[in-house]
Formats: structure tokens, C-alpha cells, sequence
């Protein structure tokens, strides 16, 4: 039962981020993967603010850092693991930033095929118009950076 129940809020949208925020959010997010994984820590950095983003934005970039984080917990092996985001003018527009970066195991990116999650993520970022980088080598950490356009942007 309580299994049942657990899964049922992961699936739904955390409260935390329509009440306080994707910074908040990821705050959250973040000290619990710290608490679940003593073997690694995970920094969190952010620049510029993130409260007032569109809610399609929050929501997408808050699933894809939880995949990340799964990510590196499930396959990586990492000791460090740092999720920068960062709101800024780049080319004049107003972007926001997402890079994911492990020191674990890494992957093989001619080898390894796509998952779920690997995919969901590049679908989210779709549709969010935005570009997604995905750096794998064996043995040197996996890095994810995402660039996500905000002027225009659907809400
Ligand atoms: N941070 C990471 N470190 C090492 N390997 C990774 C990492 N992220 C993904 N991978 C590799 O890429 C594969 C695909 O990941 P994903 O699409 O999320 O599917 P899943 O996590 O369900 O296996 C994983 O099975 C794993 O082999
Ligand atoms: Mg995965």
C-alpha cells in the first residue's frame, strides 16, 4: 500500500514546484537524492531567477534533472555530481541553462542505446524548442547541457 501510494506522488506533480518554484523545487529534489546516496554528493548551483518561469519550463526541467540524478545514482557510480542552472542573455535572448555533469562510470555513446529516459528527455527539450548535449565516455562522467529559449515561450 504505502509502495502504492509513493508511486502515485512520484508520478504527480510535486506540489513543492506550483508552491514555491523550480529553484525551490530542485532544492528538494537534490537534498533528497544527497540523503538517499551518502556514497555521493550532489551540488546544486543556480544563477538568475527561476520563479517565475513558465510552467510547461518548470515542469520539463524538473523531470529531466530528476532523470539525470536517477541517472547517475542507477548507472554512474559518481562521487561528485553537479546540476548547474542558469538564467541569462545569450545572442540577446534570455535562455536558460541546464548542465548535469557526473564523475562516475560514463558510456560508450556508440554503443549505448537510448532508454526511456534518455529519450524523454530529448522529447521534453523538443518541446520546449530547445537543444540538448549529451557527452558520454567511458570511464570520464557523463555531461548533460541544455539550452532552453524563454522569450516566446509557451506558457
Ligand atoms: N549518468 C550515467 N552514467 C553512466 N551511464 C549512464 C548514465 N546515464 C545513462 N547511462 C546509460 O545509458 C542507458 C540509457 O539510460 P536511460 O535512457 O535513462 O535508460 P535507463 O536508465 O532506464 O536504463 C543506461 O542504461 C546506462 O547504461
Ligand atoms: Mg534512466
Amino acid at each position: 500500500m504505502y509502495d502504492v501510494v509513493r508511486g502515485m506522488m512520484r508520478r504527480l506533480r510535486p506540489v513543492v514546484l506550483d508552491e514555491f518554484g523550480l529553484g525551490r523545487a530542485l532544492e528538494e529534489l537534490v537534498d533528497g537524492w544527497n540523503d538517499r546516496h551518502p556514497e555521493a554528493f550532489c551540488r546544486l548551483e543556480t544563477t538568475g531567477s527561476l520563479d517565475v518561469l513558465p510552467d510547461t519550463i518548470a515542469i520539463h526541467v524538473y523531470r529531466i534533472v530528476q532523470e539525470a540524478l536517477t541517472n547517475a545514482s542507477k548507472h554512474s557510480g559518481a562521487t561528485q555530481v553537479e546540476v548547474r542552472l542558469a538564467r541569462a542573455q545569450s545572442a540577446g535572448m534570455d535562455t536558460l541553462s541546464v548542465a548535469v555533469r557526473d564523475d562516475g562510470a560514463g558510456f560508450d555513446a556508440a554503443l549505448r542505446h537510448e532508454g526511456l529516459g534518455l529519450r524523454g528527455m530529448r522529447e521534453r527539450v523538443e518541446a520546449l524548442r530547445g537543444t540538448l548535449a549529451i557527452v558520454a565516455e567511458m570511464g570520464r562522467g557523463v555531461r548533460i547541457a541544455i539550452a532552453i529559449p524563454l522569450a516566446g515561450a509557451p506558457a
